[in-house]
């Protein structure tokens, strides 16, 4: 009689442990889907710092020297913004004002090889940062020859910057009246050689 109360109990509390074994299986089965859905972070979100805008620069590359036909004329010279500031820079050259500069990314010349580029405030504010430039050109485009300051030297073995710093007070454009050594050719034939830029030709 003991004996078989024992057993009894015995029996059932394995069928207890069975049942709660089962019962605890079913709450702890882990929600599956939840798991990969949570892995996804908002963090990335967040993570884009919100940088402090680089200074304005231009570092012209030559193609940007294209036909200076297709740019806006203005008295002798041909003038381009290339930074999207066309309207200031022509507002400029046609009614020059003491003091005052051109926006950076402009490019105006006289003739088809040489060119003055307007830098970022910092890349020679005592030339107020133009870049000087001899160009080869031809029907392929253009090829830059020399760029920067002191090296550039014209076709008459005049530097650039030599002359055209006496003309400071206008952002260093000379024209005429404002002090810089004259080129010695004649005036006139400054359309013609503009005509004669090789890389309009190509269409
Ligand atoms: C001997 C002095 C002298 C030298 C050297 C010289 N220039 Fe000039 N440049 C002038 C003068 C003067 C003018 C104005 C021409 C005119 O309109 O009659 C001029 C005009 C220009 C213009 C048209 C805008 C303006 O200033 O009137 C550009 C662009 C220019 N030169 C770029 C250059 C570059 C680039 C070099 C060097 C490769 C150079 N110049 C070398 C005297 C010089």
């Amino acid at each position: 009689m003991r004996m078989m109360t024992l057993r009894r109990s015995f029996l059932v509390s394995i069928l207890t442990l069975t049942l709660q074994a089962c019962g605890n299986d079913d709450d702890v089965a882990p929600p599956a889907p939840t798991a990969t859905a949570t892995a996804v972070p908002t963090a990335t979100a967040t993570a884009v710092p919100t940088a402090t805008p680089a200074p304005l620069d231009f570092a012209a590359v030559a193609e940007d020297f294209d036909c200076i036909l297709d740019w806006e004329p203005v008295r002798s010279f041909r003038i381009t913004n290339k930074l999207g500031f066309v309207g200031e820079a022509v507002d400029l050259a046609r009614n020059p004002e003491r003091g005052r500069q051109f926006p950076v990314g402009t490019i105006i010349q006289l003739f088809p090889g040489e060119a003055m580029v307007k830098r970022g405030e910092t890349f020679d504010p005592d030339n107020n940062n133009w870049e000087y430039f001899e160009l080869d050109t031809s029907v392929d485009g253009t090829t830059i020859r020399v760029r920067g300051r002191d090296d550039v030297i014209n076709r008459f073995g005049g530097q650039c910057f030599g002359c055209h710093a006496a003309a400071r007070d206008f952002d260093f454009i000379c024209e005429t009246g404002r002090g810089c050594v004259d080129l010695g050719i004649p005036r006139e034939v400054f359309p013609d050689l503009q005509n004669a830029d090789p890389r309009c030709s190509g269409g």
